[in-house]
């Protein structure tokens, strides 16, 4: 039995989550999470909301109330459209809460200690209106590149440009709109990264377990210099900067970057589990109390990389201290809408809470691992997902199991067969489930889950096949108890599918292990007796109609309402 520790890159408390950030972290950090937990691995799985920074200062104006309302709210929304979707987190914390504020606080001393940490007088963009300097998105004005008239502090939306504010022509305050603004100095901390170049590659040059996506990204920033970064902001709302424990002279109206407390998150939410729990969380994260037996697997989506591989360990490295840092990297493209970037003001793309209103989450979940965004962006449709749930789940899955199990209930008196001997097609049946089922293991084990996906469809494929050939119908009528083995071999069957099922879709294998009376959540069946799952004798029920087919009216009818088509 090993140690998994499994974390999600943590959704932007901004706004609901659309289905390409299911796709990208959440999602396939959950089916790995419990594939791992079928092994009898030992796992935890932490996700939080990442609250901090002026997307969620600015949303929380424009509704009129407290960044800390707004957070409340919405940490309340996500974790209550992950719980739909069947997100297995043993934590879903905040970064906004005391743990990560004492640990971002915390490390940052490490690194001044260490030197990593300095002072520096920079040029922001002060207001004379709101009497405030304003940070990134605080900021707008015309882009210096593409004279868009409306770029934001950080970035242009409309060349895509990154920029600082003080790059902006005819900056105006987006909180008071005045134009009544003007350079001045002010201090900041910067975090020494050039100081740490050569051990951050090193560390990545020593890192086996990443995907070669994840190590060219790395290896991009290394080649280009890792430059000195601010990690404050002129900000309220977010962890203050202290010195030696109190609060720092001259950063009265600075926190820290979100980027330098988000990542941290990760701890800072185990320590919130623990406290919750019960747990030991330095047993996850420092290598002198137990970590460094533990295997850390993070996922994200590609532009959070570089924040993973190279500033976040210069956070940690730097420190100087015994953290546990990331093993195992896995990154994701884009789910696009139809080729198009998901947006909620130009009505484009299902959201999270939206989805459930439609169908329950395995539906969802299938379609989004199925055609996981992992060589390429990857495009939704909804002809796609209406030929992906049918094919897959109606036809073969589902049929599959009402088929057999119904057949079991009308002709079998409602219980596991127990009479016959499995012949050839059985143990020719058996070992090709074997094969298949290392395949299937491999693909969760290396993380690639759309081929994971693809062999688990065609195990349940395999299993109709058996059942057409072996024809327990016709056996009825011949040879009764030939008929009785093959319908025991097709009860073995669906729990086998259901434990196969479980890692992506939870529930619907849940409900075909109710039918089968088995208790519990399934182990991952490798080197199981595959034909002693389901105990002969034993009672079964079919279950309610596991897969809806969906139609063309459904697809008709969600374009309307959600664009596409
Ligand atoms: N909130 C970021 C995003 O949505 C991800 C933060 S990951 C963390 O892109 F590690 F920094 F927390
Ligand atoms: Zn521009």
């Amino acid at each position: 039995m090993a140690r998994y520790l499994i974390t999600s890159a943590l959704p932007y408390i901004n706004g609901v989550k659309h289905l390409g950030n299911l796709a990208g972290s959440m999602l396939p950090a959950d089916v790995h999470a419990r594939f791992r937990r079928m092994q009898g691995h030992e796992v935890l799985f932490i996700c939080a909301t990442d609250e901090h920074g002026t997307p969620a200062e600015l949303a929380a104006a424009e509704l009129g109330v407290s960044p800390r309302a707004y957070c409340d709210q919405f940490h309340d929304i996500q974790r209550k459209a992950g719980e739909g979707f069947g997100l297995s987190f043993d934590w879903f914390g905040r970064t906004s809460n005391p743990p990560n504020h004492r640990l971002t606080q915390h490390l940052a001393e490490a690194l001044e200690g260490n030197r990593l940490l300095e002072e520096r007088t920079t040029r922001q963009v002060y207001s004379n209106a709101d009497k405030r300097f304003l940070p990134d998105r605080y900021v707008e004005g015309t882009c210096p590149f593409c004279f868009y008239e409306n770029a934001r502090g950080d970035q242009c939306d409309n060349c895509g440009a990154l920029l600082d504010p003080v790059q902006l022509k005819n900056p105006r305050s987006k909180i008071s709109g005045s134009s009544d603004v003007e350079l001045r100095d002010t201090a900041h901390l910067f975090l020494l990264q050039s100081k740490m170049q050569e051990q951050i590659r090193a560390w990545v040059d020593r890192a086996e377990g990443w995907p070669s996506l994840a190590r060219s990204i790395a290896y991009k920033w290394l080649d280009e210099g890792l430059i000195d970064r601010s990690i404050t902001r002129d900000l309220a709302w977010g962890v203050k900067v202290t010195k030696d424990g109190a609060p720092r002279q001259g950063f009265d109206d600075k926190v820290f970057y979100v980027w330098f407390d988000a990542p941290i998150g990760y701890i800072g939410a185990t320590v919130e589990w623990a406290e919750g729990k019960g747990g030991n969380w330095e047993r996850w994260w420092r290598t002198d109390k137990g970590a460094a037996d533990v295997t850390y697997v993070q996922f994200m989506g590609k532009d959070n990389v570089a924040f993973h591989t190279v500033s976040f360990p210069v956070t940690i490295i730097g420190s100087g201290e015994p953290w546990k840092l990331v093993d195992r990297l896995k990154a994701f493209n884009w789910v696009t809408w139809y080729g198009d970037k998901f947006s909620t003001s130009q009505r484009r793309g299902v959201f999270m809470d939206q989805a459930l209103e439609l169908l329950p989450g395995d539906y969802w979940r299938w379609y989004l691992m199925a055609n996981a965004p992992e060589s390429s962006d990857a495009a939704f449709t909804w002809e796609q997902f209406k030929d992906t749930i049918n094919a897959d789940l109606a036809n073969v899955l589902g049929n599959f199991v009402n088929r057999i199990m119904k057949f079991a209930e009308t002709k079998m008196g409602g219980v596991v067969p127990m009479e016959g001997e499995p012949g050839p097609l059985e143990n020719e049946l058996y070992e090709d489930l074997e094969e298949r089922l290392a395949r299937i293991s491999d693909f969760h084990d290396q993380m690639e889950f759309r081929k994971a996906a693809a062999e688990t469809r065609s195990l349940w494929v395999r299993g109709n096949e058996y059942l057409q050939l072996a024809a327990p119908w016709t056996a009825l009528k011949t040879d009764p108890v030939r008929a009785a083995m093959v319908v025991r071999t097709g009860l073995n069957l669906c729990a086998l599918f259901a434990a196969t099922a479980f890692p992506f879709i939870p529930e619907s294998a849940q409900a075909i292990r109710d039918g089968l009376g088995l208790k519990g959540d399934p182990a991952w069946p490798l080197g199981a007796k595959l034909f002693e799952l389901v105990s002969p004798g034993a009672p079964i029920a079919v279950p309610p109609v596991l897969f809806r087919k969906i139609e063309d009216a459904d697809v008709a009818a969600w374009s309307e309402r959600f664009g596409g088509g």
